[in-house]
């Protein structure tokens, strides 16, 4: 295993952190090492030198600047809730980013979050289940320039609100928020939270089911957190897949 090892300790509210100075993936770490570790052991990183996006992209992410973690999930019971953690996950990363009184933050399903049109936060979640799931988050906070070829383009706290973030208190008020509400699942309050701050809502986009293309409007997000698409008369209940915005 590449990486600095920094440090590890567990905190009071009972989940285990790992920080590196630097590593190749704080979300291939957690997968290597999983069978050694608790639930809930959070491992951070300043630099990730092949951070990754979803759909094989690359997550760039200059050293020190963002809050680069992942986190561990072996309890069968939230293994259950699988399909709905990063989805959660990106729940609670917007209500963090809205404590810095910050306006128009959404979540563009299923789990990046966004200020305005500029991304702010994105997740990835890998696993293999029944055994265990790895969500990883890269939040960006005190980066000031991103790359021009972004598929969507991105922003920080930091370029928001005009202040420097200290990390590491951003870091615990995160960690012990996300350890608290997955261990307390309230899906009904997550569920009214993503409804209101659905970006897709009303928009129209292009989805692929099966290889099969469809183009439609967004009426929501059911129960289940599947994204609604009226297309052609037809009530779509879209539970993966990349949504392209027409
Ligand atoms: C995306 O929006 O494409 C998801 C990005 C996820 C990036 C984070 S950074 C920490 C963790 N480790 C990784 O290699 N990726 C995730």
């Amino acid at each position: 295993m590449e990486g600095t090892f920094i440090l590890v300790y567990y905190n009071s509210m009972n989940y285990s952190l790992i920080h590196f100075k630097e590593i190749d993936s704080t979300n291939n770490y957690l997968k290597s090492s999983y069978r050694l570790l608790d639930n809930f052991t959070f491992a951070s990183a300043d630099y990730q030198s092949h951070g990754k996006g979803r759909n094989n992209r690359i997550w760039n992410s200059e050293s020190g600047e963002n809050l680069l973690f992942s986190f561990l999930i072996k309890d069968e019971n939230l293994l259950k809730e699988s399909p709905i953690i990063s989805l959660i996950t990106a729940v609670e990363i917007a209500k963090i980013v809205e404590i810095y009184k910050i306006k128009c933050v959404s979540i563009k399903w299923p789990n990046d979050v966004l200020i305005g049109d500029k991304k702010v936060c994105g997740i990835l979640a890998e696993g293999e289940l029944p055994n265990y799931l790895v969500v990883g988050i890269g939040l960006n906070v005190n980066q000031k320039e991103f790359s021009k070829d972004l598929r969507r383009p991105a922003t920080s706290l930091k370029n928001v609100i005009k202040k420097e973030i200290d990390i590491n208190q951003l870091k615990e008020k995160l960690f012990d928020q996300l350890v608290s509400n997955l261990k307390n699942l309230n899906k009904d309050d997550s569920l009214e939270y993503f409804r209101n701050h659905n970006y897709l809502l009303n928009k129209r986009v292009r989805v692929v089911v099966n290889n099969q293309p469809f183009i439609g409007e967004v009426i929501g997000v059911d129960e289940n957190f599947c994204l609604q698409i009226v297309s052609s008369d037809m009530l779509l209940h879209i539970d993966s897949g990349e949504i392209e915005i027409l």
